[in-house]
């Protein structure tokens, strides 16, 4: 299995950051790109209208490796937002016609969903997570499922739920909206990197990728695959980069009514970005170099002895099928001191995200043991210690 790959980070020896699912460190290689990019910019005499290409054309065929797809078939995306917004505006929606979201899925998702639904006239149907004996899992895919049909327009949902990682049957659920002919809409922000990805096994029309967490990409910048569905769709803006002539920067005005073909119609204004494109195009080599590696093992491994010794403080988990190894949730139970529990943490620099009563705990290769061992320490000495007294572990 894969060793740790914590030298390739600058993370501090005594920090114990759980949260890639919040925000990537940065990678060393990445933070070096940024830096040469910076210096390069001293002088723009050095910058050539290939230049204006280049790295996008890599960064597309890198991203093609990690989702299974075509260079041709990637867009550069400022946001998730931005990409559910150039998708959604090139579906059509018919008299009768519904959206499916998950509950509680991210804002950026569901604001995106609700707008196209509100324009259209178009009912949104929420499908909710149901208790099933403490597990969500095998009921919410179900209905998920089910709740698919000839009146279903586009189906919109995380690859994992970004709350609690739980899993989503991309592949059923994909090949139940082409049966009826759905769009379906993927995020892939929390799980495209460290959790395999096949947009055409998975019939995925569009997969949207913010790159700042599990692509360790820049904040800013992320991509897209956009299906054949959208090759003739009609971009948010017009930037002069997406027509079929902008290489030739001496008659541009020789206006060109071709958009680029396929996705590359849809990047954004100013996709040659010439500080954070060559950050990303780092990033997605570092990530390619790891797709062989199984990462959700090393995940896996590194929790265990978590899980142990969180099951017998009665907390429970996912069936294995729905869990992710990388992104979890930990619902502590009901008596335990939370408020606490955060000061603990925070004075320990365990760093994760606290939401209600549960934690959100993710994992990567720059975690170590000690990491865990760590998180495990500041749980014990909080459920044994009263309110006024803090606790801070050597
Ligand atoms: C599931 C998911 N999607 C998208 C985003 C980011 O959205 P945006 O790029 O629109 O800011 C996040 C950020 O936490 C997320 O967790």
């Amino acid at each position: 299995m894969i060793e740790d790959q914590k030298k390739l980070f600058n993370l501090k020896e005594n920090d114990h950051y759980l949260n890639c699912a919040y925000k990537a460190p940065l990678l060393k290689t990445v933070e070096e790109a940024a830096i040469k990019a910076l210096i390069r910019n001293r002088n723009p005499a050095d910058i050539t209208p290939l230049d204006f290409f280049k790295v996008t054309e890599e960064v597309r065929v890198l991203f093609g490796k990690i989702v299974n797809c075509l260079p041709s078939e990637v867009a550069i995306i400022p946001s998730a937002s931005y990409g559910f917004s150039s998708v959604l505006n090139n579906i059509s929606c018919s008299k009768g016609q519904h959206a499916i979201v998950v509950e509680n899925d991210f804002p950026s998702d569901y604001f995106s969903i609700k707008k196209w639904c509100d324009t259209n006239n178009a009912e949104l149907k929420t499908i909710k997570a149901i208790d099933n004996l403490g597990f969500i899992g095998e009921v919410w895919n179900n209905n998920i499922i089910n709740s698919i049909n000839k009146k279903t327009a586009v189906v919109i949902l995380s690859s994992i739920h970004w709350m609690n990682g739980l899993k989503f049957d991309l592949e059923s659920i994909g090949k139940k909206c082409k049966s009826v002919g759905a769009k379906f809409i993927v995020d892939g922000a929390q799980s495209v990197g460290v959790l395999p990805i096949d947009v055409k096994k998975f019939n995925i029309d569009a997969l949207i990728c913010p790159s700042y967490k599990w692509l360790f990409g820049p904040y800013s910048l992320g991509l897209a695959y956009m299906g054949n569905c959208f090759n003739d769709g009609t971009p948010i803006e017009e930037s002069w980069l997406n027509r079929t002539n902008a290489i030739d920067f001496s008659n541009l005005s020789d206006y060109d009514p071709e958009y680029n073909p396929n996705a590359g119609r849809y990047n954004v204004g100013e996709t040659s970005n010439f500080i954070l494109m060559p950050m990303l195009k780092q990033s997605l080599v570092q990530v390619n170099s790891w797709l062989n590696s199984d990462l959700q093992d090393y995940s896996k491994e590194l929790i265990k002895p978590l899980i142990s010794y969180l099951i017998n403080l009665g907390v429970k988990f996912e069936n294995d099928t729905y869990f992710s190894s990388h992104l979890f949730s930990l619902k502590m139970p009901k008596e335990f001191n939370i408020e606490l529990l955060k000061e603990n943490l925070i004075k320990n620099k365990v760093y994760l995200s606290v939401r209600g009563n549960s934690l959100r705990v993710s994992v990567h290769l720059f975690n170590t043991p000690k990491d865990i061992e760590k998180l495990m320490e500041v749980i014990e000495l909080t459920k044994s210690t009263n309110r006024t007294s803090r606790v801070n572990i050597k």
